[in-house]
């Protein structure tokens, strides 16, 4: 009866119809989708042989949600709110079959069956609020009438993924069908049979406590830090509290129309298939990564101790070594400190706290290294340090076994150099703390093979990370754009503005934290270190700010010695008039009369320098698309998601402003180096 092309095919099953929809990769309720669910149903009602319906998919998940790809173009009918309250109001009863991830529209369509059962390890949730809109069919309307207000504020405002014992127990799915999920759906809809549908629209909200819900709301507000969909899905979800089922979707639908074509949706949609193409590496696709089974760390600082908590999370075996017993018990009691913190926090339970404490080995001899697939160091920041252990574990480890280094800096190709292996050699740049940042920068080296960079990439998504492969510079990606962005903000202090001011602007921009309010909360010592050491070998024409090397000779290296660009009196960020005086005294030293910096300019220079970073980065092959560049700044430092990145939003405000800006900003430098080429390339 269904044309080949249609996605959504109906059998029958004695008096059940079963309608699946099969479109693959996810299941997206594309115009064909929802246009054959409008016609399921239509043929149930038409049918008296049928007397209860069953949605279900094919592949690897329910449907998805809403095909994100049709956003911004013209809407095509039927639209999912229609297809929902058709479902919802059929007169036989509708049970969703769940498998994979029931999202957004998706759990929008089980959401107006009358009954929904699950496969085990299903999710369902509401992540509309992570591309900058809401859900547009009722989710917001349904869900709290399922759940109550509290639950469906938490789940539409965060966006979150809900399992099914926690769906099981908030209501949101009836059972869970062990075995084969469309047989138990199809049993679940013969028990229906004859009674009066239970549509969730019919439901009362069930009620809550007016304050506790001002609290919840207050709270998604600040967490949101300007972005704009979280406080609207609240909004959404409270009008379930007051409003008929009719009123509260035309609402809802409302605020999904304003934002469906806002600049944030724009910025936030972006991101999502950044982060689809990251993936997509030149050169690696279709190579099989080398098995993972066994993982060994040298080093357990920071780094090492927040890697190897994130390896035993995801199930690996770990070996930690460390280079003698002191170092190694320091390192242990790290490595305990975090899973004990995950525990205490109720984010594990104590029996999998247990096994992924047991899953850690430790040792001081690198030969306990012997079986690794897979070795990463993270000793100190040397590139002598890290080239003889290099060395040492190019000797120990076995053959095919991946060397890594979590260098920061340090030239990757040279430290390959320094081993038999350079093909088996490459980076794998963690963020701090390891076990809770998503970045991870793979680094891809000259001499990296294909399945040894594959074997990074399907680490990092064993992890749960998002890897960014980049190429060898200094600083990778993410630091060296970082460092750029530092310095454009201490020349901006040198020409005028106050710490202060640019730290406020950068925040209201949405910022996690302005950049010297980063530089006092992680100590300015190791830069200062750093600044030392390269200084013999810096080209005397750059523009050096001093007033970094200033604060730290008065051993202001930051909050934690009680002062850095700020004061912390009694712990509070305060301005501090002696620093003040110390950027007065270096303008008055250089001759600079200073001048004011609205917040919107200071915005604006730093995203141009970013840009033009970005550029070269790009000019140079380190990176393979401006996207990744996006995606290591949102991910790694802060950058707001809703901004959609550095290049993203350079694009935004017109390459034409951010070429002026950088011709600007390079002239104030000296005016030594001409634009990137890209960014030049960009503008014409
Ligand atoms: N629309 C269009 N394409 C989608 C899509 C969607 N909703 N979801 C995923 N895709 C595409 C991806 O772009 C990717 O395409 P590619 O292979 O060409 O790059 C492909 O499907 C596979 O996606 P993933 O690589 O992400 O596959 P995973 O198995 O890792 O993850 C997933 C699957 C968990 C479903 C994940 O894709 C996901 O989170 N998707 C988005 C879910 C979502 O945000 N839904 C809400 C949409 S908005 C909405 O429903 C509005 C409604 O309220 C009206
Ligand atoms: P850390 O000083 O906290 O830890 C280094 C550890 O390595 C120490 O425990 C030390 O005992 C051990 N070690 C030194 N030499 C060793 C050897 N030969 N064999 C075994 N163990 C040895 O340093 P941190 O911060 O963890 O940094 C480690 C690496 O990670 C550096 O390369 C750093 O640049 C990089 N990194 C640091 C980040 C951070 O935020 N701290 C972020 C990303 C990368």
């Amino acid at each position: 009866v269904n044309a080949v092309e249609t996605p959504v095919v109906m059998r029958r099953d004695g008096a059940v119809l079963v309608v699946t929809i099969d479109n693959p990769p996810v299941n997206a309720a594309s115009a064909a989708v929802r246009a054959g669910l409008r016609d399921a149903i239509r043929a149930a009602e038409a049918d008296a042989e049928i007397r209860a319906v069953v949605i279900a998919c094919a592949g690897r998940t329910f449907v998805a949600g809403a095909d994100i790809r049709e956003f911004g173009k013209p809407p095509v009918s039927p639209l999912l709110p229609e297809v929902a309250s058709a479902i919802e109001d059929c007169a036989k009863p509708v049970v969703a079959a769940l498998h994979g991830t029931a999202l957004g529209g998706g759990f929008e369509i089980a959401l107006s069956a009358h009954a929904r059962v699950a496969a085990p390890g299903t999710g369902v949730g509401l992540p509309e609020v992570k591309l900058g809109i809401i859900p547009g069919a009722g989710g917001t309307q349904r869900l709290p009438r399922l759940a109550g207000l509290a639950a469906a504020i938490d789940i539409a405002s965060s966006g979150r993924v809900v399992k099914t014992d926690e769906a099981l127990r908030l209501g949101l799915i009836d059972a869970v069908v062990e075995g084969d999920l469309v047989a138990g759906a199809v049993a679940h809809a013969r028990t229906l049979i004859g009674g009066a549908p239970r549509r969730t629209g019919a439901l009362a909200t069930p009620a809550a406590d007016p304050g506790e819900i001002e609290k919840l709301a207050a709270a998604v507000a600040k967490k949101a830090r300007g972005q704009v969909s979280p406080t609207k899905a609240v909004e959404a979800v409270r009008l379930a509290a007051t409003l008929p089922l009719a009123e509260g979707l035309a609402a809802e639908r409302a605020i999904f129309a304003d934002l469906v074509v806002s600049d944030q949706a724009a910025a936030l949609r972006h991101v999502f298939f950044a982060e689809r193409e990251a993936a997509k590496v030149p050169g690696v696709e279709g190579v099989s990564p080398r098995p993972l089974a066994h993982v060994g760390v040298v080093g357990a600082g920071t780094m090492g101790a927040g890697i190897a908590v994130a390896l035993a999370e995801a199930g690996l075996e770990v070996t930690i070594v460390e280079r003698d017993a002191a170092a190694l018990e320091t390192g242990r009691a790290r490595v305990a400190a975090i899973h004990d913190r995950n525990l205490q926090a109720g984010r594990v339970d104590a029996g999998t706290h247990t096994a992924r404490r047991a899953r850690t080995a430790y040792a001081t001899d690198l030969s306990a290294l012997g079986a690794s697939d897979l070795i990463i160091e993270a000793v100190f920041e040397d590139f002598d340090v890290k080239a003889a252990l290099l060395r040492d574990l190019d000797r120990v480890a076995k053959p095919g076994a991946i060397l890594a280094t979590n260098t920061s800096y340090l030239d990757v190709d040279a430290l390959a150099a320094v081993t038999s292996r350079p093909a088996d050699v490459l980076g794998l740049h963690f963020f701090s703390p390891a076990n809770v940042m998503r970045l991870l920068e793979v680094v891809r080296g000259r001499a990296t093979a294909p399945d040894t960079l594959a074997t990074g990439l399907a680490l990092g998504k064993r992890l749960g990370k998002l890897a960014v492969t980049v190429g060898v510079c200094d600083g990778f990606v993410g630091n060296r754009m970082l460092a750029v962005w530092r310095r454009q903000c201490e020349i901006m202090v040198e020409e005028g503005a106050a710490p202060h001011e640019i730290d406020q602007a950068l925040e209201a921009h949405g910022f996690a934290m302005g950049p010297f309010a980063v530089q006092d909360l992680a100590g300015l010592d190791i830069a200062w270190a750093r600044r030392k050491r390269i200084a013999a070998t810096r080209d005397p024409a750059e523009r050096t700010v001093a007033v970094a090397d200033r604060l730290c000779e008065a051993g202001r290296f930051g909050q934690k010695t009680g002062a850095g660009w700020y004061a912390y009196a009694n712990g509070k960020r305060a301005v501090d008039p002696l620093v003040t005086a110390i950027i007065a005294e270096e303008r008055t030293r250089k001759g600079i009369a200073p001048r004011q910096f609205a917040p919107d300019a200071i915005v604006v220079r730093v995203i141009a320098a970013m840009a033009d970073e970005g550029f070269r980065i790009l000019d140079e092959g380190i990176a393979a698309r401006a996207s990744d560049i996006d995606l290591v700044k949102v991910n790694g430092y802060g950058y707001p998601a809703w901004r959609g990145g550095p290049m993203f939003e350079a694009g935004r405000i017109g390459w034409r402003t951010i070429l002026a800006e950088v011709e600007r900003m390079l002239a104030e430098d000296g005016g030594r180096r001409p634009p990137a080429a890209g960014l030049v390339a960009a503008a014409s």
